[in-house]
């Protein structure tokens, strides 16, 4: 599978349930000149979420979809993959949206749809990753962009970044420090998919142009 290049940004929604700093960073990536997605919604199924406030601030539509208006599930993600239709979304992001969806709508949107997590993929999925990467005495933690699949936090992984676990971290110490690099990444991942360079076999992910390697990274330094 490829997404394939377009001459036009590719209309992209951002789907948040409260803070959206990393909507907030998808939508300042999204502002640079020739970045090949625009985020053309922002949907929330809280009407309280703080992050509208910033969407609207920079002229994105916003639209709250709340889940208690619906009978169940199912109905939920019918009338959002409706909304996202009528606007002509092709890429979906997750940003901190805390809702599970139902295998139909992750189907129909089968590497289309993005998430960002606060860990190092496969490891501490769900919530509290970074009390529980302390708790386990991992010697590093990070955050982790995929491509979303029916089961919670499962996905082809697209992009990772590590963060060292520093003597006397907190979780909040350390979640502002994973926070910092989801900033990063979740961007990068975007205008990979957008471009078109990402390519799914085997559930495994392949980036176009990738120039590989990193540095050796070992922590603590010693
Ligand atoms: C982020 O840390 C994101 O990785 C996490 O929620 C936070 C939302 O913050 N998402 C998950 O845990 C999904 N499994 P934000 O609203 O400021 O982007």
């Amino acid at each position: 599978m490829s997404f394939a290049p377009s001459d036009s940004p590719r209309r992209t929604a951002v789907l948040i349930s409260g803070r959206g700093s990393n909507m907030a960073a998808l939508v300042r990536a999204a502002e640079q000149d020739d970045f090949p997605a625009e985020i053309a919604l922002v949907l929330s199924n809280r009407a309280d979420a703080a992050g509208l406030d910033f969407a609207r601030e920079h002229g994105i539509p916003t639209l709250v979809l709340s889940h208690k208006d619906y009978a169940d599930r199912l109905a939920f993600d019918a009338a959002l993959d409706a909304h996202l239709k009528a606007e002509g979304i092709e890429i979906v992001c997750l940003a901190g949206f805390m809702r599970l969806l139902t295998p139909w709508l992750v189907e129909r949107w089968r590497n289309r749809m993005i998430n960002v997590h606060p860990s190092l993929l496969p490891s501490f999925k769900g919530l509290h990753t970074h009390e529980r990467a302390l708790e386990a005495g991992v010697r590093v933690h990070g955050c982790t962009v995929h491509f979303v699949r029916a089961e919670m936090d499962e996905g082809p992984i697209i992009l990772q970044a590590v963060v060292p676990i520093e003597p006397g971290d907190t979780p909040d110490v350390l979640a502002d420090r994973v926070l910092e690099q989801e900033h990063v990444i979740y961007p990068k991942g975007l205008e990979l998919l957008a471009a078109g360079r990402l390519s799914v076999a085997d559930e495994r992910v392949a980036i176009e142009g990738a120039k590989g390697g990193l540095a050796p990274l070992v922590v603590p330094a010693v």
